[in-house]
């Protein structure tokens, strides 16, 4: 089966391709519905891959906003400065039919390579085994 892997800013993909993400994203559920389309074009970057022609994975490097930003540091006990972490990674979702094949692991690389090197950070559910491994 062959994939292929895309990730540039938001601007840059078509408004099909942005709304491909942003479908994916919903599928995932644990999203705010309401200004998803502005968060996601505020993203560094996008990633997105498609088996054959299919979106099969996808998940970005977010600029977080700052409410958000304190309340995740907060109820994870963990400072979480923009200065040291001005990213994070997210929305990493893989559709069921392409999951088991390390697709998660393609687009999580992805999104980070474009820190340039700067702090990232993440959150997951605590029983999320599959997104920890
Ligand atoms: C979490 C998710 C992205 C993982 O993608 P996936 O295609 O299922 O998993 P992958 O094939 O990429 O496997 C990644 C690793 O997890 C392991 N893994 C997969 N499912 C697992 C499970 N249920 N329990 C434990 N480990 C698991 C794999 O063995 C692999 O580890 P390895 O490389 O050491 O062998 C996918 O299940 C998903 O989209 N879930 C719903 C959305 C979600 O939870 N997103 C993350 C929010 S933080």
């Amino acid at each position: 089966m062959s994939s292929t892997i895309e990730s540039k800013s938001p601007r840059e993909f078509s408004s099909e391709q942005v709304a491909e993400f942003e479908q994916a994203v919903r599928e995932g559920g644990e999203v705010v519905p309401a200004g998803l389309r502005d968060r996601l074009m505020s993203a560094r970057a996008l990633v997105l891959l498609h088996e054959e022609k299919k979106l099969a994975a996808i998940a970005a490097l977010k600029m977080p906003l700052t409410a958000y930003r304190t309340r995740v540091s907060e109820s994870a006990g963990v400072d979480l400065p923009a200065s040291t972490y001005p990213f994070e990674l997210g929305w990493v979702y893989v559709y069921p039919f392409a999951r088991g094949r390390r697709y998660s692991q393609a687009v999580s690389s992805k999104a980070l390579s474009k820190c340039d090197g700067r702090g990232v950070f993440a959150t997951s559910r605590a029983d999320n085994a599959a997104m920890h491994a």
